[in-house]
């Protein structure tokens, strides 16, 4: 492990890829980390073109880079890359962390889920465990936080999207990578059968908005993992879902509150949450595979949003 008095060395290099990249936070976010704990690194921002992906990160490691981040459109293309994946990367289908293991081949992780279920936990004092959980979104954001969410043994699990298919899709196909890697999925995680209409081959359910509507019942804990938000949209959701008990989470954030956190503020929801914790938990997940030392999150989600506040 090197240090920030390891003058001698050159501080080693770090990168985040993805296309656009210029608004990402990660420089940021890293550099805090690296002065928090000591650890001597460079970490810089590289747009990657289409289709020059795999290029991309050879260069890097050649050039002796220690590891990246991978963000859109580039998590599926590191997945495949890959020659080791974490566990959760092979039930995710999407890679967010890449580094070297000591063979000199590629590993990649998936450290989204862990950043949100420890945001919701740890950071909020939030409860997954037994609790109703309706995950709104069927794209790769929504597949990559489900195995982390099933760990945690939620009662019930719901996926809802807009394309009804999609979900129904994502649930039996989790389900079924599942069965196929032997990852078990939570005992706790029982198909409810409220509505025939449900898709309930699965212990995790797909379904579309109608059908929640048809359900009429309230959730626990709905997280919103959908780009609706990013269009100043929210999901076409029932009033019923969201009550005076409900904790929300929107995956995206910004310096206001999101549509769909404002939606459910409206309703009354109990708490509700934006994604900035997540991504400096996935940040520090990422820096804990690198260097082996957990960074402290807390003061540097203070800072991001400080900064996000006085823009
Ligand atoms: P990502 O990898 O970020 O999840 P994606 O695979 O394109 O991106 O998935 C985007 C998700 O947001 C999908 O679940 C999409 O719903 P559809 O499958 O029906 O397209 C959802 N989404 C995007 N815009 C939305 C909106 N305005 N309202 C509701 N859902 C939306």
């Amino acid at each position: 492990m090197s240090s920030l008095f390891d003058f001698d060395k050159p501080a080693d290099a770090y990168a985040v890829m993805g296309n656009p990249i210029n608004h990402s936070k990660s420089p940021q976010i890293h550099a805090a980390f690296a002065a928090q704990t000591g650890q001597r690194i460079v970490y810089s921002a590289t747009q990657v073109d289409p289709g020059g992906f795999k290029q991309a990160v050879g260069n890097f490691f050649a050039q002796n880079g220690k590891g990246l981040n991978i963000t859109v459109p580039f998590k599926r293309e590191a997945w495949a890359l890959a020659s080791e994946l974490g566990p959760e990367a092979k039930l995710a289908g999407a890679v967010n962390t890449l580094l070297m293991n000591k063979e000199g081949e590629l590993v990649g992780r998936n450290t989204d889920g862990v950043g949100l279920v420890r945001d919701i936990l740890l950071n909020h004092g939030g409860r997954i465990e037994g609790q109703k959980v309706l995950l709104i979104g069927a794209g790769g954001a929504a597949r990559g936080v489900l195995q982390p969410l099933l760990a945690e043994a939620p009662a019930e699990l719901l996926i809802v999207n807009r394309t009804p298919n999609r979900a129904y899709e994502l649930a039996a196909d989790f389900t079924a990578s599942c069965q196929e890697l032997n990852v078990g999925i939570s005992a706790n995680v029982v198909p409810n059968n409220a509505s025939n209409n449900v898709s309930n081959k699965s212990a995790i359910k797909g379904a579309g908005f109608d059908e929640l509507t048809n359900l009429g019942k309230s959730f626990d804990i709905i997280i919103n993992a959908t780009a609706a938000s990013l269009q100043g949209e929210v999901p076409p959701l029932p009033d019923e879902c969201c009550s005076t008990n409900t904790w929300c989470y929107d995956m995206m954030y910004g310096a206001e509150p999101t549509p769909f956190m404002q939606w459910c503020e409206q309703r009354g929801a109990k708490v509700t949450l934006d994604g900035l914790g997540m991504l400096v938990e996935q940040a520090a997940e990422s820096f804990l595979h690198w260097r082996g030392v957990r960074p402290e999150t807390a003061p540097v989600i203070q800072k991001i949003r400080s900064a996000l506040a006085n823009h």
